[in-house]
């Protein structure tokens, strides 16, 4: 008992000591004079902002939020130096909660910017939203990545193959075909209401050509 204790004292003293070296070289470096014009400013949650791009139009930086969300930090005309600016929340999605802001385009034309968000760690969701620029009403979310599902169709010839991963899609498996029209070569699948149906790539006929979008039955 005694001596785990001592073990875990003697650790820990090791910790601080190894997390000392670190924090006094951030300490110099935060002390040191910059040499080139900075714009310092408070945050209003979390402690990384993955980006920051200028808005010319309304004067301000849009900041993105690593735990999720986007700021604005105003800057004043008369105050261009040493000046401690405030970050603003401007976007906070709940439907989102979870995912980061990384990626930001302000895109000055269309008064709006472009946010991505990704769940980082989990790599199971990723999207692209817009918010106007005047009013941060949402424009569009479009999800761009999400949950695979275990089971997936897939266009080919012979047709279409139903394919099955049981680990996460590490390795997959053709479980089942489907035999379609071989001679119009299919090439995409979709799911309407719940079916898949293959695209296939030739028309056939003349002066008309005549496309078919197969379902496939597994
Ligand atoms: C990211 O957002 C999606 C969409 O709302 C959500 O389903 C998912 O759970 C979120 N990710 C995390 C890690 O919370």
């Amino acid at each position: 008992m005694a001596l785990s204790s001592l073990f875990s004292l003697k650790s820990l003293a090791v910790l601080v000591v190894l997390m000392a070296i670190p924090l006094g070289i951030i300490v110099s470096l935060e002390r040191a004079q910059p040499s080139t014009h900075v714009y310092n400013y408070h945050g209003t949650g979390g402690w990384l902002r993955e980006c920051a791009k200028w808005d010319p139009t309304n004067r301000r930086f849009i900041v993105s939020f690593f735990e999720g969300g986007v700021g604005e930090v105003r800057v004043p005309e008369e105050a261009e130096k040493e000046v401690l600016l405030e970050e603003v929340t401007t976007v906070m999605e709940v439907n989102l909660a979870g995912n980061s802001s990384l990626g930001i385009s302000v895109d000055t034309q269309r008064n709006r910017v472009l946010v991505v968000h990704a769940d980082v760690f989990g790599n199971r969701y990723s999207a692209l939203s817009a918010y106007d620029l005047s009013t941060w009403q949402r424009l569009f979310l479009t999800q761009l990545s999400g949950p695979t599902p275990t089971k997936l169709v897939v266009a080919g010839n012979p047709s279409g193959r139903l394919v099955e991963s049981k680990d996460g899609w590490e390795t997959a498996a053709v479980v089942s075909k489907f035999s379609g029209p071989m001679h119009r070569l299919a090439t995409s699948a979709t799911l309407k209401d719940g079916k898949p149906y293959l695209n296939h790539m030739i028309g056939i006929g003349y002066p008309k050509k005549k496309f078919a979008i197969v379902e496939a039955v597994f």
